[in-house]
């Protein structure tokens, strides 16, 4: 089955084919960063406008990429939530429609599925059950994976998302949006341990999480301190060690509370060179295996859409003729395969 997927439930306008045979035919992506750096964050009337503008270029895109045209498309998945409802409304409208008239059956996709099976994308892939760390701009939690649709929330943050706190720490630094990633460049040039930050919720039992109060500890180094580049770098430096530390703690509290040693990581976040770096680490030492996407399919994209959306569409769960969008919709509400 050759499945079409439509990611825009955010700033990124994300266009895939994926062959449950052959694999990833072809994908697309245009980012609308440039667009919200002005305003230091996206601004989700823009988002849905250039959603409007880009969706059907990318999918004409993604279809002569893969030598393809519309009638080789068997199915069309679309990210209906969790997101920006005029910009997930974009998507699932041109998905829906696309797939009336091409007589294909649709799928409305949750975004985090999409996130949490992306690692299903690379050559070494999880088996299930495992533990699922995503880690995005608007979500991290700790979820038990026994299957695809069997999620079990065993943690998540209580206040700001890991990446939306890298987003607010680099713009305290100066950094434009989206800051995650510079933020972590500059972290590069960081010494360690001039500055300590605390590990949030790592002294008390459970594996919810609290990165609001890290933001205020950068806020105040960088006042006490000046602004100094070398400064700003330890001060990154500092704030990415504790959200790692604090993610790998949390990790391996899931993995001994249930038992399992397969670990799987997915969201913007999971980007992160020292993360990753260090997660290799920990789960080397405990005898575990780690699964993650490639870079570029950590943060938003459409193969992981095409991907989520055909393990659906396989199973015949299909959407009825209603576009419907949902902009909060908690992952455990989905139903197994
Ligand atoms: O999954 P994603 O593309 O969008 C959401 O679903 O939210 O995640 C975007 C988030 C942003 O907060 C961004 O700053 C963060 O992921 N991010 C990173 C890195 N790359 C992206 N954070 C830290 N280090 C990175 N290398
Ligand atoms: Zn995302």
């Amino acid at each position: 089955m050759r499945v079409l997927g439509i990611e825009t439930s955010c700033d990124e306008t994300g266009i895939a084919i994926y062959d449950t045979e052959q694999g990833l035919l072809s994908h697309a992506l245009y980012s609308q960063v440039k667009l919200h750096a002005d305003y230091g964050g996206v601004v989700p009337e823009l988002a849905s406008r250039d959603h409007v503008r880009k969706t059907l270029p990318l999918i004409r895109k993604a279809l002569a990429d893969a030598n393809l045209t519309a009638a080789d498309i068997d199915g069309v998945a679309y990210t209906a939530g969790p997101g920006l409802i005029g910009a997930l409304l974009v998507g699932a409208t041109i998905g829906r429609s696309l797939a009336f008239g091409w007589n294909v059956p649709a799928v409305g996709v949750h975004h985090m599925e999409g996130h949490l099976l992306a690692p299903m994308l690379e050559e070494k892939q999880p088996e299930f059950p495992f533990i699922a760390l995503l880690v995005s701009g608007g979500h991290t939690q700790l979820v038990q994976v026994d299957g695809i649709g069997e999620y079990i929330l065993l943690g998540e943050s209580v206040d700001d998302a890991a990446g939306e706190a890298f987003d607010k720490t680099a713009k305290l630094l100066g950094l434009d949006y989206p800051g995650g990633p510079r933020l972590a460049a500059m972290a590069d040039k960081g010494v360690a341990d001039r500055f300590v930050f605390p590990r949030p919720m790592t002294d008390k039992p459970g594996l919810n999480f609290s990165f609001s109060g890290l933001k205020t500890a950068a806020a105040q180094a960088i006042a006490k301190n000046g602004k100094d580049a070398q400064t700003q770098a330890d001060i990154a430096r500092a704030f990415q060690d504790a959200v790692v530390d604090t993610l790998i703690i949390k990790c391996q509290r899931a993995l001994k509370q249930t038992g399992l040693n397969r670990l799987v990581v997915a969201g913007g976040v999971s980007a992160n060179v020292r993360l990753r770096a260090m997660l290799e680490e920990t789960m080397h030492k405990r005898g575990g295996e780690v699964f993650y996407p490639r870079s570029e399919f950590c943060t938003d994209n459409g193969a992981m859409i095409a991907f989520a959306g055909a393990q659906r569409l396989v199973a015949q769960q299909t959407a009825d003729l209603e576009v419907k969008v949902r902009p909060r919709w908690p992952l455990t509400e989905l139903a197994p395969l």
